[in-house]
Parts: structure tokens; sequence; C-alpha cells
């Protein structure tokens, strides 16, 4: 497979295309950004650790019946995805109170929820990713019913995996986001999970293991990043 032309280039990836018209290479980059990218830096190393790790969870959870756009890890920083059309939602589920939603109802961060919640965000930075109700996705026509369904099916599976998977790691899944795509017109999950994209807390110390660190100016967040890829590689 031939790595083309760049195609695009996100906050904290680029994209290639390849001689392949249906497969894409991502190139993870050490660049990170918070609050809409209103704050820049870089965490060295973060593109390995989230591209090493994104992968192994990946190939995770299509064991649990779960299609993903993953092909093939090329290099610490580059791999071979499906090339899907993106659903403009950020899914997000959660388990315990924390970042945003803690604020919207001013409660603390750390209450456990009896079941997890669901939310959807319309995927637009220029908007600054506001919070969408399903019927406002369903009104757009950005997702089918059926689609939405396949969505909440597939991110409760991912929850219940990666929260099972995470505990034997020592880390607490306290909530994540994910991303899905349309690839031969079926929804499969795309884009990374990582400490970008989840919050983990140490089970022993609940300290942060996650991009909060670098978002809340918590330091330690290059060890913290590499202390997640131990021991997500770890037996
Ligand atoms: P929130 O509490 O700020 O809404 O974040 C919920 C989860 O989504 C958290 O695990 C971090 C992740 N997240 C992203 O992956 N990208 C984003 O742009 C934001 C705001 C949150």
């Amino acid at each position: 497979m031939r790595k083309l032309e760049q195609l695009y280039e996100g906050k904290a990836k680029k994209v290639f295309r390849t001689d392949d018209p249906k497969k894409l290479i991502v190139d993870y980059k050490d660049d990170a950004t918070a609050f809409n990218g209103v704050k820049k830096g870089q965490i060295v190393g973060k593109g390995v650790v989230n591209n090493t790790m994104s992968n192994i969870l990946f190939q995770m959870l299509e064991t649990k019946g779960v299609p993903t756009h993953f092909v093939e890890q090329l290099s610490d920083r580059e791999t071979v995805v499906k090339a899907v059309e993106i659903v403009p939602l950020e899914v997000i589920v959660r388990n315990v109170s924390a970042g945003s939603f803690a604020k919207r109802y001013g409660v603390e961060e750390g209450i456990e929820f009896d079941r997890p919640s669901f939310e959807t965000s319309y995927k637009n930075d220029d908007l600054g990713d506001p919070l969408m109700c399903e019927s406002h996705a369903l009104a757009l026509k950005i997702v089918t019913e059926e689609q939405l369904e396949t969505i909440k099916k597939y991110a409760l599976i991912i929850n219940d995996t990666l929260k099972e998977f995470f505990l034997e790691k020592g880390l607490k899944l306290i909530d994540f986001k994910i991303e899905f795509g349309l690839y031969d017109g079926e929804i499969i999950l795309a884009d990374e999970i990582s400490p970008d994209t989840c919050r983990l807390w140490d089970v022993e110390t609940n300290e942060k293991m996650d991009k909060d660190r670098f978002r809340r100016d918590l330091g330690n967040v290059e060890e913290t990043y590499a202390e997640v890829l131990r021991r997500v590689k770890g037996n």
C-alpha cells in the first residue's frame, strides 16, 4: 500500500490517501488542543500512545461484535483504516459524573451512575460541538433511526467491554467519546479511543490518567500517557 498525498490535517491526526480508494492512512501527531482549540500544546509521545492503544482496543472490540475502521498498523504512529464517511456526531457514554456533565448540572465529579448515560453532540468546530438531542439529529437527517439504534447498541457494548478491560489494568472508565462512520452503507466505529478521548482514573488513588492532566495543567502529562499504554499492553 502506498501513502499518497495528505487529504486532511486535524487537531491530532493527519490523514493520507492511498493507492486503494477504500483505504486511508492516519498519522497520529503529538499536538494537543483543548477547549475547542483555544489551548494548544504538545504531549511528547502522545501520537505513539494513541495509535497503539486505539489499535489494541479496536481489535478487541471487533471480537465483541463491533465493526471498526481498523485495517493494519504500519508504524508507531501510522495505521491503515477503512475510508468512512464520518457521521458528524460525538457519541459520549458516561459511568461517573465528570467534565461538562458536572459543570452543566452543578454537581461534583465522581458520582457513580446506576446505568451509563448516553449523549450526542453535533460535531462542528465552528459551533463548538453543541449537545444535540436525538430528535434533532433525526430532524437534520444526520442519522436514520436505524443507524441511531445501531450506534447505541455498539456504544453500550463498547462501554461494557472497555470498563471491564480497564478495570483489569487498575483504571476506572469514567466516560469516553467515540465517533462512527459509514462504510459500504454500514455503521462502523472510527476515529480513536485513547487518553485523549476517555477519562480514566486510577482505581486505588482516583488520580486522573487522561487528557484532563493537559486540560487542567495537572502535570506529569507525558508520563501519564506512557503509563496508560504500559498498563493497556501489559497482561
Ligand atoms: P466532556 O465531559 O468535556 O463533555 O467530555 C466527555 C468525554 O469526551 C471525555 O472522556 C473527553 C471526551 N472528549 C473528546 O474526546 N473530545 C472533546 O472535544 C471533548 C470536549 C471531550
